[in-house]
């Protein structure tokens, strides 16, 4: 993006607008281009306002947004038609244009600032410390805020050894899903004695609905190639790699840039700030399949073979790329390298709980109030995360599950919302961290379709190359659709059971691994959902067509008309003011009146 001169005479005031993919697609470009147009210098005497477009603030669903500093001012939803409006009261009057503000969906109330938000305040940010706050394309504004410091502090005041050591004291786990230490895995690379070594950045982010590691390479890119870079001078590593999938332009184009202006600038290339370290890093675009994500598959796909995993008898470290010792980080981890390295590991390890340091960021999407990117201390409860910051379950539903980990995570029930998020707890819960996704369902998500829908895309993400898991997973994803579509048998059950376990042990990668997690953890604590549909002919969340059937109880509708509007196939009589009914014939059990309804009268039929 053209940078706007600056004139540090005159008081300055920022506007930051949010240019992240989200708000991009809700229009964010028109309003920055609409306020450099207003407000280009000269258009305003009394105070220099300086426009940036920044990386996502995490809270898409509300963009545009456009922040306001140092008034601390928040609009949401802002139009480029809205522009003059800011301009002239908020810019030149002082005032606020109350309409724009952010307002808390449950009470109603608005806020000047996002970060007095329940959305916000909870939040800690360390990985995102800077998206929404720099120009992505801008390396000043990263230096600005302390950029390339932690790189200068490692090749002037640490050996390669003590660099290592300070990853290793900070407690960092991988953020890309195993949670491996990553101070160990740097250890175990060094101790190679095979030159050349390589470091790589997975950016490859499979997981649908996810994009903390898109968020980061669009709007902080510099912070990650500072990681590798300090990892490169502890391996003695002079190339790096990061694979991003395809469909991440914005990702790709603000990396390409930080890589141009870091070479420009001393800090890739030759001899970097005048030390013995040279390196450099090349964009490698991946296709975009779930298992390229897999460290092995990935490392293939880099070398130009298909993107299938290998077995692991020997790790990366040891073998990675064309057979050398390689270093493989997420994005997520590699932004949290500057970070550990400045402030020091103990600083680091201080937030979080005893085996998982630091922060997590999280996509929260689903049937919750606030969707969107959030990160908060390790240790936080789900609780906290769902209904504090996520406003809880909408449209006055129950909660009822939250998937968390991506395709091959588990559900976990409201029973264990206490939970106190880490590797360690999600594990046991018969889920897992994963990346970070965050899923929530309510009362109207069937599990057992939840679970085969999540088999189903697995099914499609299978590389093929190993027995158990491309036989496995076909077997669990044939059974569950026969349960759900009402020829399940009590044996199912065992089926599902025995299958989940022999993939859990024999499958060649992860995916395969975990992929019995979302039918494991859906049996364990959503048993009576499958028995339902086995023996009970119905489906308790009216979702799966063949065992599900809706009546209207009479003594709860309101005669409000709601339902009989919006049916699509008119399946809905009733005068105003007067209990209504269903015609079963006619209705495609598509859900819209259950879901409409305020007064809940709209109720699935048992035993259909
Ligand atoms: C099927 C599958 C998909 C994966 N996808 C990703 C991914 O998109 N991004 C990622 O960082 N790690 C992914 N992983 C984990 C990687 O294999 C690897 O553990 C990770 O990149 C290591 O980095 P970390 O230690 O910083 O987490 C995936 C693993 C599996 C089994
Ligand atoms: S577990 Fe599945 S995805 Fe992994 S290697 Fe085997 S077939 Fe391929
Ligand atoms: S489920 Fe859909 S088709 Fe059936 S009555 Fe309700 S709105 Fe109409
Ligand atoms: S892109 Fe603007 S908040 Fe996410």
């Amino acid at each position: 993006m053209e940078q706007q001169p600056e004139n540090k005479d005159v008081t300055r005031r920022l506007v930051l607008v949010c240019c992240g993919t989200g708000c991009q697609a809700n229009g964010s470009m028109d309003v920055y281009h609409a306020l450099r147009q207003a407000l280009a210098p000269g258009a305003n005497a009394e105070v220099c306002t300086y426009v940036k477009s920044t990386g996502c603030n995490g809270l898409c669903e509300k963009g545009p947004l456009v922040k306001i500093l140092p008034d601390d001012i928040t609009y949401s939803r802002v139009r480029a038609a809205d522009v003059s409006e800011i301009a002239e009261k908020t810019l030149r009057g002082g005032a606020l244009v109350k309409r724009l503000l952010l307002r808390d969906p449950v009470t109603k109330e608005h806020f000047r600032s996002h970060h007095k938000t329940n959305f916000y305040k909870k939040q800690h940010k360390v990985a995102l410390r800077n998206i929404g706050e720099i120009d992505p394309s801008n390396i000043q504004d990263y230096l600005d805020r302390d950029g390339y410091q932690a790189l200068r502090k490692a090749l002037t005041t640490l050996t390669p050894e003590e660099v290592i050591e300070e990853v290793l004291a900070s407690g960092l786990r991988g953020r890309g899903g195993g949670g491996f230490p990553t101070g160990l895995k740097w250890r175990a690379c060094a101790s190679v004695d095979r030159l050349p070594r390589y470091i790589i950045c997975n950016g490859d982010e499979g997981d649908p609905g996810a994009f903390m590691d898109r968020s980061i390479m669009e709007g902080d890119p510099h912070s990650i190639l500072e990681g590798m870079l300090i990892c490169a001078y502890a391996m003695g590593a002079a190339r790096g790699f990061i694979y991003v999938r395809d469909e991440y332009g914005l990702a790709v184009a603000n990396l390409t840039r930080a890589i141009e202006d870091a070479r420009e600038r001393g800090f890739l290339g030759k001899n970097i700030l005048g030390s013995s370290l040279s390196f450099d890093i090349e964009i490698v675009r991946g296709g975009g399949a779930f298992v390229c994500g897999e460290e092995t598959a990935l490392i293939a796909s880099i070398e130009g073979n298909p993107g299938e995993p290998r077995d692991k008898y020997t790790y990366p470290a040891e073998r990675g790329l064309w057979g050398q010792p390689t270093v493989i980080n997420n994005v997520e981890t590699w932004a949290n390298i500057p970070v550990i390295v400045s402030n020091g590991a103990r600083a680091f390890a201080a937030l979080g709980t005893g085996n998982s340091k630091g922060t997590k960021v999280f996509s929260l999407v689903g049937k919750v109030t606030n969707t969107g990117l959030v990160e908060v201390p390790m240790g936080t409860t789900l609780r906290e995360i769902i209904e504090e910051i996520g406003g809880g379950v909408p449209k006055g539903r129950r909660f009822k599950a939250v998937q968390t980990g991506g395709p091959s995570g588990g559900c976990i029930p409201e029973s264990l919302l206490d939970l106190e998020v880490d590797f360690d707890t999600l594990t046991a819960a018969g889920s897992m961290m994963g990346s970070g996704g965050l899923i929530v369902m309510d009362d109207r998500t069937c599990m057992v379709e939840v679970a085969r829908y999540y088999l189903n895309f697995l099914a499609g993400e299978s590389c093929g190359k190993c027995v158990p898991c491309r036989e496995g997973i076909g077997l669990m994803l044939e059974t569950l659709t026969r349960i759900c579509e009402g020829k399940g048998r009590l044996e199912d059950l065992d089926l599902l059971e025995s299958i989940g376990k022999t993939l859990q042990q024999a499958a060649l990668c992860g995916l395969g691994r975990t992929a019995p997690n979302p039918v494991l953890s859906t049996l364990k604590y959503f048993r009576d959902e499958y028995l339902a549909h086995i023996t009970g002919c119905w489906c308790p969340a009216g979702v799966c067509k063949a065992l599900t059937g809706f009546y209207i109880d009479a003594g709860l509708c309101r005669g409000c008309g709601r339902c009989l509007r919006n049916c699509p196939v008119q399946a809905i009589t009733g005068k105003k003011q007067e209990p209504h009914e269903i015609d079963p014939s006619r209705c495609i059990k598509c859900g819209a009146c259950i879901d409409d309804c305020r007064y809940q009268a709209v109720k699935v039929k048992q035993g259909v």
